[in-house]
C-alpha cells in the first residue's frame, strides 16, 4: 500500500517510521515532511493545511492510507474530504475533531458522559466573565475555546491575572475567533498523565501511557513549550489507575459519542491530572502527542498500519497490543530562545556518531537538509524551534534516561537548547 504522512514534526517522523516498518507499506510519503523524514519518506510540498491540494495529491498518487499528525486539518474536516472521495484517512471526523478544536464542545460532551474533569462555566461575554472572577478565589485556570497552538490556557495565580487573561482573550482578541468564548475552572494539582488510545468507532485499544515535560527549562520552570521531553510508560500510572482512567475517561467518551451516532474514529488522547480525588481530564487531542509518540513507538511492537487501517474499517475488536517492557525516553533539542524567537540555518553536527548506537533513534523536527547535503551526505540544519528528538531505550528509566543523554552528547548545533533533567519525576516513583 502506499501511504502519506501529513505533517513536518517529530511525531510525523516518528510515525513515519514506524509505518516504513509495516510489510504492508509499499511506498511512503510525507507532506511536507522534514529533513530527516527524507530518509524514510517522499517528501511532497505541500502543506498540512492545504486540505485541497493533499486530497488531489492522495488521488493522484493512489495513496491507501493517510496518516493525518496535526490537529489543524482534523478540525478543518480533512477526513471527511478524503472520505467523500473514497479515500481512507486515519482520524475522527471534523465535527469530533471538535474535541480538540473546541474546548466547550469538549467540556460539554465530558458533561454529558459523567467524564471527571475541572468544574468549569462559559462565558461569551468579558464583563461576565470578569464578573463571575470577582466571586472567585486563585488559583483559577482561564481557557481560550478555539485553538490557539497550544497557548490558549492561562493557569492564573491571582485574579488579576486572570483578568487580564480573559482581555486579551475577549477584548483584545490576541487568538481572534479562538477567544470568542472562554472557559473558567477550578484550578486542579497533581501530576499530568498522556492517555492515547485508537479506536474505530467501537472498540478501544488502549496504547503504553506517557508523560511529558512541557516547561523550557529544567526542574520544570520557564514558559510552556509543545513538549521538551517524554518517557513512555509513566511510572505514575499505575495498572489500578490506568483502569481507572479507561473506565472513567475512555470508555464513556467512546461509548457515549457511538450512542449518539457519531463513532469516533483515530487517537483518542486525554490529558489527564492525577488529582487526589483521582484522574480528572485537563483536555482532550484528536491526534497524537507530540513528543509522546516518540516515546511510545518505539516499544510498540505491532504493525501500526495494520492497526490505523483496523481503526478505519471497525475492526479492532479483540485487538491486543504487544509492548517493549523497556522504557523509553525521548529528548527534545530545541534552537536557544525557543519558544520565543530562535534563530534557524545551523549545521547540526554529530548526526553519524549515533546512528549505530544501540536502541537509540533521532526522529527529526525543525531540520532540512542543508546545501552541502550533496557532498556531505546526511548534513542537515536547523529549520524550527524544536529541532530533534533523541530516542533511547534502556532495561530501566535510568538506563533509558542515560542512554538518551549519551546520544545527546554526541550532536551539537549553534545556540542548541536541551533540559539536562528529563525524566527526573519518573525516577522519583
Ligand atoms: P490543556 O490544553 O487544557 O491541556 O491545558 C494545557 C496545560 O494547562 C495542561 O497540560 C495543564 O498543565 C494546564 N491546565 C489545564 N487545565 C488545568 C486545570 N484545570 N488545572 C490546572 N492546570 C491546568
Ligand atoms: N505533548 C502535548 C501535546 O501533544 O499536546
Amino acid at each position: 500500500m502506499r501511504i502519506l504522512v501529513i505533517g513536518s514534526g517529530g511525531r510525523e517522523h516518528a510515525l513515519a517510521w514506524k509505518i516504513r516498518q509495516s510489510g504492508k507499506c509499499e511506498k511512503l510519503f510525507s507532506a511536507p515532511g522534514n529533513g530527516g523524514m527524507s530518509e524514510s519518506a517522499e517528501l511532497v510540498n505541500i502543506q498540512a493545511d492545504d486540505i485541497k491540494g493533499l486530497l488531489k495529491f492522495a488521488k493522484d498518487n493512489n495513496i491507501g492510507l493517510t496518516v493525518v499528525g496535526p490537529e489543524v486539518p482534523l478540525v478543518a474536516g480533512i477526513v471527511d474530504a478524503f472520505r467523500k472521495e473514497g479515500l481512507a484517512a486515519f482520524g475522527p471526523s471534523g465535527e469530533l475533531a471538535r474535541l480538540e478544536g473546541s474546548k466547550v464542545f469538549a467540556k460539554e460532551a465530558m458533561k454529558r458522559f459523567g467524564v471527571p474533569t475541572a468544574d468549569f462555566m462559559v462565558f461569551d461575554k468579558a464583563e461576565e466573565a470578569l464578573a463571575y472572577l470577582d466571586t472567585r478565589q486563585a488559583p483559577v485556570v482561564v481557557k481560550a475555546d478555539g485553538l490557539c497552538a497550544g497557548k490558549g490556557v492561562v493557569v492564573a495565580r491571582s485574579i488579576d491575572e486572570a483578568k487580564t487573561a480573559v482581555k486579551k482573550m475577549m477584548v483584545e482578541r490576541i487568538y481572534g475567533s479562538a477567544g470568542d468564548k472562554v472557559i473558567i475552572e477550578d484550578c486542579l494539582s497533581g501530576e499530568e498523565a498522556s492517555i492515547l488510545v485508537i479506536s474505530d468507532g467501537k472498540n478501544v485499544v488502549p496504547l503504553a501511557s506517557s508523560q511529558d515535560h512541557k516547561r523550557v527549562f529544567d526542574g520544570d520552570r520557564g514558559p510552556n513549550t509543545g513538549g521538551m521531553g517524554a518517557y513512555s510508560p509513566a511510572p505514575a500510572v499505575t495498572d489500578e489507575i490506568f483502569k481507572k482512567i479507561m473506565d472513567s475517561v475512555i470508555y464513556p467518551m467512546i461509548n457515549g459519542l457511538a450512542k449518539e451516532g457519531k463513532p469516533y474514529k483515530g487517537v483518542l488522547y486525554a490529558g489527564i491530572m492525577l488529582t487526589q480525588d483521582g484522574p480528572k481530564t485537563l483536555e482532550f487531542n484528536v491526534r497524537f502527542g507530540d513528543p509522546e509518540t516518540q516515546a511510545i513507538l518505539p516499544r510498540l511492537r505491532n504493525d501500526l498500519v495494520d492497526l490505523m487501517e483496523k481503526a478505519v474499517t471497525g475492526e479492532l475488536e479483540h485487538y491486543r497490543l504487544d509492548w517493549d517492557p523497556r522504557p523509553c525516553v525521548t529528548i527534545v533539542m530545541a534552537s536557544g530562545g525557543y519558544p520565543g524567537e530562535f534563530q534557524k540555518g545551523m549545521e547540526i553536527e554529530g548526526l553519524r556518531d549515533v546512528k549505530n548506537m544501540r536502541d537509540v533513534m533521532v526522529f527529526h523536527a525543525g531540520t532540512k537538509l542543508g546545501s552541502r547535503a550533496s557532498d556531505t551526505r546526511g548534513l542537515y540544519i536547523t529549520n524550527g524551534g524544536r529541532v530533534l528528538n533523541v530516542t533511547a531505550l534502556g532495561s530501566d528509566i535510568k538506563g533509558a534516561i542515560d542512554n538518551c543523554y549519551a546520544a545527546v552528547k554526541k550532536i551539537s548545533f549553534g545556540k542548541m537548547h536541551y533540559r539536562k533533567d528529563i525524566g527526573y519525576r519518573a525516577m522519583k516513583v
